[in-house]
């Protein structure tokens, strides 16, 4: 497959894999420019650029570059030192800016794409959230993502890839900050009550088969505060835990929660995915929740999953539904 128009150019990724490996010692720019095929003028103008992103190199042009800090960017080069050969990212394409990650996955799933290829950004201008709402995406700050999936599933198993992603997510971000994290149905991450992820699933289908499903994934991790009016709904795993938190550490457990649950989804049903669910979010059993939906707004008490991944409530005027899209907030 071509490199897609403005993803990071291959050779930005060997200059970083390059100055990590040889973080120790101050590498001259004509051997860098020489390894990687580009100019010495080329070079330190992606310096300059890695710079602006905050990463730490020392040095200048007439003796050579130095990483100081391992840089904590999602870079094809060290994700993969992580991850190594893993089913989920074989292929990463990364883009310091981008509009939105899900926009450009769910292209490349159109054009043939494979199983478990990813697309990160360090930033989008144009991050798209459910229900037509944008999603905040500042530059470096968060792990904006998304990952293609050709699961052999029918159609109606997409609800539960959604849940699937929520639990991947979940587990990922206790493991890697320790923090207490909640479901919320669908699939939101919530940390002392704010959101801290979201999760947009969009996918192409014949009536019986689904063609590709890009599961779009943003985490706020090193947001430093949330801007208004985002401040009381939204935090970040650093405002939370009270530190800085690698986004590769978090990518990469991410990675390997969703191969873990989507095995299981293969192997064991959408029941398994669904009970697995029901035990990690206080939204599945009595929780009382003002349900939102195209057909307006209305109080009730959730009651369980469905196998296939819809929320059983039952409104205050004692009727039941199964509740495919829209959503829940909590009433207190
Ligand atoms: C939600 O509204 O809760 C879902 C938010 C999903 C945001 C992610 S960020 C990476 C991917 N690309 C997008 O444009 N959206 C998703």
């Amino acid at each position: 497959m071509r490199t897609p128009t403005g993803s990071t150019d291959r050779r930005i990724d060997k200059l970083i894999d390059l100055l990590v490996k040889n973080a120790m010692v101050v590498v001259p720019g004509p051997k860098i420019a020489s390894e990687i095929g580009v100019t010495r003028q080329q070079v330190w103008a992606w310096i300059e650029k890695l710079r602006s992103l905050g990463m730490e190199i020392g040095g200048v042009p007439a003796e050579g570059y130095q990483m100081v800090t391992i840089p904590d960017i999602l870079a094809p080069s060290l994700l993969r030192a992580e991850l190594g050969d893993h089913p989920l990212g074989r292929n990463i394409i990364h883009y310091f800016r981008t509009d939105s990650t899900n926009a450009a996955a769910v292209k490349l799933a159109a054009e043939g794409a494979e199983h478990g290829t990813v697309v990160v950004a360090e930033e989008q201008t144009a991050g798209r959230g459910r229900l037509g709402r944008a999603w905040f995406s500042e530059k470096s700050s968060g792990i904006y993502a998304s990952i293609i999936l050709r699961p052999p599933l029918s159609p109606a198993a997409a609800p539960v890839l959604t849940l699937m992603a929520g639990l991947a997510a979940q587990k990922a971000v206790n493991t890697v900050t320790g923090l207490a994290v909640d479901i919320r149905w669908p699939n939101d991450l919530l940390v002392n009550g704010k959101k801290v992820c979201g999760i947009l699933t969009e996918m192409s289908a014949e009536v019986d088969r689904l063609h590709a499903v890009v599961l779009g994934i943003g985490i706020n991790v090193n947001h430093s505060l949330m801007p208004t009016p985002l401040e009381d709904i939204a935090t970040s795993l650093r405002m939370e835990a009270h530190r800085g938190i690698s986004r590769v550490q978090v990518f990469v457990a991410l990675l390997r929660e969703l191969e873990r649950y989507y095995q299981l989804l293969l192997k064991s049903g959408g029941k398994a995915i669904s009970e697995r669910w029901e035990a990690a979010s206080s939204f599945a059993h009595g929780k009382r929740v003002r349900v939102v939906t195209a057909a307006g707004e209305d109080l009730a008490t959730t009651t369980g999953l469905d196998p296939n991944g819809a929320l059983k409530i039952q409104f205050d005027d004692g009727r039941q539904e199964s509740l495919v899209a829209g959503e829940v907030v909590e009433v207190k």
